[in-house]
């Protein structure tokens, strides 16, 4: 097995540490990180890789996102930029147009975009169903998806297909749709928000998915206040994801329950609607992960870096609490522990910043700042 030590590490930033390490060393071996520390005392490795004196980062986990569509919305945002408000309706637009396309044309596109979000830092991220609405558009929707990550998400109750009854599809996304989805995914999710599904619709698909072994998540509590975040709490579910409208009582039963809040800031910037508070969650004690929800509605970014920096200038996150939303925090969403965090035995996906320190990434808003990128202790995305 090769070993390879990434060294004169000008800021090391672990989440295994309570600060970041200075003058470090990482020695990656195969696929994992086999040692942490001061670069002095680093192990001779079989490679070296010089750093430079510039920052490394854990691989960003983009824990929220919907890479499997076809088409564009350009002109919907246009139209929003210019007074219009979002609507959930507008993903039938998508439905249209990924249905009429191909699984090839399909794949080349989800290829297109986790290359862009690899060259930008994410090594891990979870990509959902949901522009298909059909048990042949959601199986084959989630088998691509399953070409590219393990962290699929079958999202059939994304919202009610034109000319459907609502209680009918239901029926359909918990039997027929469910089953030959959950082969090719890991987790279950629904958009529980005025004109897609209430709670009690988005339960039943929850315990539906429970049932066959899938995991949930849910999208609440995105456009207006609502039920769908207490019931993520009730339910135990490992993240809910939005969780801009927040009552008391959510940010309550949130801290308790141990559901993370997954905040998607790029969606505000799109729709805009008010950014979540992440300052009220933290100091609720309630875990926040950032994540990017790149789809083609709400939030055509696939930039963490982006999100990072939106959340430090309008959250109320400091620069550290960003980067660790978005790399353990996005880990946790995700029920994983081999990712997110720089330590022996970890996944070795590493980032190196073209910048002395992390607080660049939201001190230097939309500068492509990542100089490299290994996916699995493989070099990836190398661009200066
Ligand atoms: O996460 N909220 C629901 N789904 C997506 C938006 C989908 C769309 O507008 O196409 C989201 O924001
Ligand atoms: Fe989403």
């Amino acid at each position: 097995m090769i070993s390879t030590v990434l060294t004169n590490i000008g800021e090391l930033t672990t989440q295994d540490h309570e600060r970041p390490l200075t003058d470090a060393a990482v020695v990656v071996e195969g696929s994992r990180i086999a040692w942490v520390g001061p670069a002095v005392e680093a192990p001779a490795a079989d490679e070296q890789v010089d750093a430079g004196g510039r920052a490394v980062i854990p691989g960003f986990v983009d824990s929220h996102s919907h890479l499997v569509f076809a088409g564009d919305r350009a002109a919907e945002f246009a139209a929003r930029m210019a007074g219009e408000p979002y609507a959930a309706g507008g993903i039938r637009t998508t439905v249209a147009a990924t249905r009429a396309a191909s699984d090839e044309q399909l794949t080349s596109h989800v290829a297109r975009l986790v290359a862009e979000m690899r060259a930008q830092g994410t090594t891990t991220v979870e990509i959902k169903s949901g522009y298909g609405l059909s048990v042949h558009d959601e199986a084959r929707s989630l088998a691509v998806a399953r070409q590219f990550t393990e962290e699929t998400t079958f999202l059939g109750a994304h919202v009610v297909p034109a000319d459907t009854d609502p209680s009918a599809y239901v029926d359909l996304v918990t039997g027929p749709m469910l089953e030959a989805c959950a082969p090719h995914a890991r987790w279950i999710d629904a958009f529980c928000e005025d004109g897609a599904f209430d709670a009690d619709q988005a339960r039943t698909v929850l315990q539906a998915g429970a049932a066959v072994g899938l995991r949930g998540r849910l999208h609440a509590n995105q456009l207006t206040y609502g039920e769908g975040v207490r019931l993520a709490a009730e339910l135990g579910l490992t993240a809910v994801d939005h969780c801009t409208y927040l009552t008391d009582a959510d940010v309550a039963a949130l801290a308790d329950s141990g559901t993370i809040a997954t905040l998607l800031p790029g969606v505000e910037f799109s729709t805009r609607h008010p950014y979540p508070d992440a300052r009220r969650l933290l100091d609720a004690g309630v875990t926040v992960a950032l994540a990017s929800d790149c789809n083609p509605g709400s939030s055509f970014t696939s930039s963490v870096p982006f999100c990072i920096a939106i959340a430090v200038r309008e959250m109320g996150m400091t620069p550290a609490e960003a980067l660790w939303a978005a790399t353990a925090g996005g880990a946790r969403a995700l029920g994983r522990d081999d990712v997110g965090v720089i330590a022996p035995g970890r996944r070795a996906d590493l980032v190196l910043l073209d910048a002395p320190s992390a607080v660049h990434l939201a001190y230097r808003p939309g500068v492509p700042l990542v100089a490299g990128v290994w996916q699995a202790g493989r070099p990836a995305a190398v661009t200066g």
